[in-house]
């Protein structure tokens, strides 16, 4: 399956996630940074995977960039999912969700449940059995 999982990072462990998806996704997919990424690299794809750090709960500044960068219909058929990082307090807010809003409002199909990784502090690390959860969301996408 052709797919592509944009992440941005501050730390790292937005990235240890995505590249976690993208090993399980296959040979034929690729994790690459919101700030690297080219717009034709969407070209072909089926699964497009989008993950951003919570900052002040909502995305990262460079990930909202991106996203109000979509047109409307650019991501017509492509099937999506959204996860996000972030700290257990209890207002953590959110940006998996509201990624997941804007892909759809581009044409994406979102095929699961936007997803939450947990790290420990705002440098991390990722809380204990994360990655393998990254993993196992990863296998239910590829379906
Ligand atoms: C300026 C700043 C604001 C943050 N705001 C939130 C927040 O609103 N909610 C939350 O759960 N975590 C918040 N965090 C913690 C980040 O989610 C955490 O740094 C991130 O998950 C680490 O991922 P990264 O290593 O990929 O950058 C914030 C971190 C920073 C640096």
């Amino acid at each position: 399956m052709r797919a592509l999982v944009i992440y941005d990072t501050n730390f790292g462990n937005t990235k240890i996630i995505a590249e976690a998806i993208a090993k399980e996704l296959g040979s034929d997919a690729k994790a690459v940074s919101v700030s690297d990424f080219d717009i034709k690299e969407l070209e072909g794809i089926e699964l497009l995977v989008v993950g951003s750090p919570i900052i002040g709960w909502r995305p990262s500044e460079r990930m909202g960039k991106f996203l109000a960068s979509l047109n409307k219909d650019q991501l017509k058929g492509v099937k999506s999912a959204t996860y996000d990082t972030r700290v257990k307090v209890f207002f953590h807010g959110d940006a998996s969700r509201k990624i997941a809003k804007k892909l759809e409002d581009a044409g994406a199909e979102i095929i699961d449940k936007p997803q939450a990784f947990f790290v420990k502090g705002k440098e991390g690390p990722l809380l204990d059995g994360e990655v393998e959860k990254a993993t196992e969301w990863a296998k239910r996408l590829k379906g």
